[in-house]
Formats: C-alpha cells, sequence, structure tokens
C-alpha cells in the first residue's frame, strides 16, 4: 500500500477474571507499556509510514531474555517492564493462558521456540521456566550454514503465523561462528468481527493521507452501535475513540482518531499508553454510528534494538558487560539483534494479524584462530625433561 494511516489502530484483550488479582497494574498494562513505549520511539523517526507492531511480542522475548540475564542486565530487563523480579514469568504465563484460552472464540496463537546452535549447551532451569512460562520448545541448528538456519527459523515463523510472516531472518543476522541462540515469538490472530461490513458497501473514497496527499482507497461502510467516546489529551488535543469488538467478544480493534485534520498523530501518541486505553474503555459509550473504515492490509518490520537502548535497555547489547550467565556460564553472551516484522489485513469480515519477535544471541568474541599457511618451526619435545627430540623448519609442506 502506498498511502498512510493517520490513526491509531490497537487491539486489545480483556481479561476481567486474571486482572482483578493484582490491582492496582492490571496484566494488560504490565505487558503492553514497554511495548507502547517502543511504538512511541519508532514512530519518531518515521512519522509517515505505516507501522504495526505486537506489545505482547515484545514482551514474551523481553521476558524470555529475563529469565536468562542476571545482574544489571536482569534489572535493566525488570526495571522496564516494571514486573517485580520474580514476577514476570508468572505474570507473562497468566496473561498467555488467557490469551489463548478456548473462551476466546477469536483464534489466537502465540508460539515460542529457542533455536540453539548444535552441541550448545543451556543451562537446565533456564530451558526449564522457559518451558514452563512459555511453552518454548528448543531446536538444534547448525548455525555454521546461516543460510539453511535462516530457512528453518523462517519456516517455522511462516507455519506459526498460518503464512502471514515470511523471511523474518536474513542470512547475515546470523554469525556463522558466534550465533548460540535464537528466541523467537510468534503470535497470530484472526477475528471476525461482531458486527461484519457489507461487501456492497465498500467504495472508493478519499483518504487524506499523513504525507499530505489525498488517495483514493476502498473503504468499508456500515450503520451500527459501536461504544465510541472523545478523549483530550493533557495539553487539550482531542481525539475521537471507537470500539470494534470480535464475535468472540473478548477482543476489540480501538481506533484513536485526531478530531481536527491539524493535529498529527504525533501529537497524540505519547499520551498513550495503557492506563490512557483503560480510561478510553470507561469513557465510550454506544452511539449509533456510520462507520468508513479503510479496508488494507499493512506490514512493517522494525528493528527494537535503538528503541529498547533508548528506553535504558542496554546493558543486553554490550559485549563486555551483557549478563546471560543464566542461559550459559561456559562463554559470554549477548545481543545482537532484536527485531520484529508485523502484518495486519483488515477486510469485511475481520483481521487477521500477526508479528514474529526474535532476538539473536551471540557469543563475545570467536576461539582465536590459528592458521599455519606460512612458513614455520617446530619443536618435538619431552615435556617433563624438557629434552627436545626434534625440531625443524618447514618452508613448503
Ligand atoms: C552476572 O550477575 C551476577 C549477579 O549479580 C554476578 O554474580 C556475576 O558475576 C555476573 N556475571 C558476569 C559475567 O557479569
Ligand atoms: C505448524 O503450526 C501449527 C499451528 O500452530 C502447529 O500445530 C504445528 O505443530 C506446526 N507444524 C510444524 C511442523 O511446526
Amino acid at each position: 500500500m502506498n498511502w498512510h494511516l493517520p490513526f491509531l489502530l490497537l487491539a486489545t484483550v480483556t481479561l476481567p477474571s486474571v486482572s482483578s488479582r493484582f490491582s492496582p497494574l492490571s496484566l494488560e498494562e504490565l505487558s503492553s507499556d514497554t511495548g507502547i513505549q517502543v511504538f512511541n520511539k519508532i514512530v519518531k523517526s518515521r512519522p509517515h509510514e505505516n507501522i504495526v507492531i505486537s506489545p505482547h511480542g515484545i514482551a514474551s522475548i523481553l521476558g524470555m531474555l529475563q529469565l536468562g540475564a542476571d545482574g544489571r542486565t536482569k534489572k535493566q530487563l525488570t526495571t522496564m517492564m516494571r514486573y517485580g523480579v520474580n514476577r514476570v514469568g508468572k505474570v507473562l504465563k497468566k496473561i498467555n493462558k488467557a490469551i489463548v484460552s478456548k473462551k476466546n472464540k477469536d483464534i489466537v496463537t502465540v508460539a515460542n521456540a529457542a533455536f540453539v546452535k548444535n552441541g550448545f549447551k543451556m543451562e537446565v532451569p533456564f530451558v526449564m521456566r522457559n518451558k514452563n512460562v512459555f511453552q518454548c520448545e528448543v531446536r538444534n541448528v547448525n548455525f555454521e550454514e546461516p543460510a539453511s538456519a535462516c530457512d528453518s527459523i523462517n519456516l517455522w515463523v511462516k507455519n506459526e503465523t498460518r503464512g502471514m510472516i515470511d523471511n523474518l531472518l536474513s542470512p547475515d543476522l546470523i554469525d556463522g561462528m558466534l550465533t548460540r541462540l535464537v528466541l523467537v515469538n510468534a503470535v497470530y490472530f484472526k477475528g471476525l468481527w461482531k458486527s461484519r461490513f457489507q461487501p456492497e458497501n465498500t467504495k472508493k473514497r478519499t483518504f487524506a493521507a499523513g504525507d499530505g496527499r489525498s488517495y483514493q482507497v476502498p473503504m468499508l461502510a456500515q450503520l451500527s452501535v459501536f461504544r465510541c467516546g472523545s478523549v483530550s489529551t493533557p495539553n487539550d488535543l482531542w481525539y475521537n475513540v471507537i470500539e470494534l469488538p470480535y464475535h468472540g467478544e473478548s477482543i476489540s480493534m480501538l481506533i484513536a482518531l485526531p478530531t481536527e485534520s491539524s493535529t498529527p498523530l504525533s501529537a497524540i501518541i505519547p499520551h498513550i499508553s495503557t492506563r490512557t486505553i483503560e480510561s478510553w474503555m470507561r469513557t465510550m459509550v454506544p452511539k449509533r454510528v456510520q462507520l468508513i473504515l479503510p479496508k488494507f492490509t499493512a506490514v512493517a518490520q522494525t528493528d527494537l534494538k535503538e528503541p529498547l537502548k533508548i528506553l535504558g535497555m542496554t546493558e543486553m547489547f554490550d559485549p563486555s558487560n551483557a549478563n546471560f550467565t543464566k542461559i550459559t556460564r561456559s562463554e559470554n553472551l549477548h545481543v545482537s539483534h532484536i527485531l520484529q516484522k508485523a502484518k495486519i489485513e483488515v477486510s469485511e469480515d475481520g483481521t487477521k494479524a500477526s508479528a514474529a519477535t526474535t532476538a539473536i544471541l551471540i557469543a563475545r568474541s570467536s576461539p582465536p584462530w590459528f592458521i599455519v599457511d606460512k612458513p614455520f618451526l617446530f619443536f618435538i619435545r619431552h615435556n617433563p625433561t624438557g629434552a627436545v627430540l626434534f625440531m625443524g623448519q618447514i618452508n613448503k609442506p
């Protein structure tokens, strides 16, 4: 799509039964605020592009990394995510369980995997906790062949996202000598609208895009009752919000749209957090409205490293200070890349959205090479006595 979307979409999951136990901070808040802050940083550098991210995917990858981190690296991860040091696992496990629960009639699947270098031994508690909290499966791959290692990871991702996310990793992200571990989270969602749009009502209409130009795009239309409301930022910029529920009723899409066309999204985004969204839920009231919404597909690949660094998670990327001793004590690991690819498709029937998030862990340095490829000397020595039994020089083997 060559047009831009000057409105915000948020898919939320309401989990009344589990969240009450964790007040005052609800589960959704804990898991998604980091992702929302990352979004905030990303859009600053790409204000006119379509961006799609999965805050829950980011929280899951950071949660897995946190299980393997210690010392300051762990502290930075837990501080950022605002979990109590030992609560991360418990909280994410509860969220995952609730999201994928059979009670959700919409389809949500979450899958996690650790792709591990052949022969690389991880600490047992790390493997066990990842399995327990994230149902994380461990698979061995041969990183010495980056292309085929990428293929097997990408194939897993493509399957778990039902074809929506393709080519997550490229071979140049894998270091044949140093890559030890690739953690991957895949989220897939498919929801049918509770109130569907009739295809015959879909028409091309004008969309005033973020780049200042107007485009003719297919727009869905329906006259129905939706919960909506008007809210303002602390500095009095008003925007409207509307809730579009999916048929399973525990998941909705929320749309935030500035009231004045002179208000850019960038003026509203910094004000949004899980608490703000919670306040929308209390503000919105059912109203009969004629809703016009673009039918669209958007896909974005996002490098999460810089945004996470800006947010204070610096140490996990630092080869000399990263502390992942709970993954392995035999060598020093750090995160070389962390990225996410996400896609959303909105149509008359509903929404399909998927995201894959990955963190690549590499060892600090390669084992030093010793290549004898020029003239050399040799000695054959009896070590207990120091007697040199033979010696020589080789100029041409
Ligand atoms: C990692 O953190 C632990 C706990 O603070 C500390 O005992 C250990 O020495 C650290 N290891 C490295 C390699 O920094
Ligand atoms: C493909 O994905 C489905 C759905 O998550 C899963 O049940 C199945 O085991 C996966 N197949 C492979 C080969 O990984």
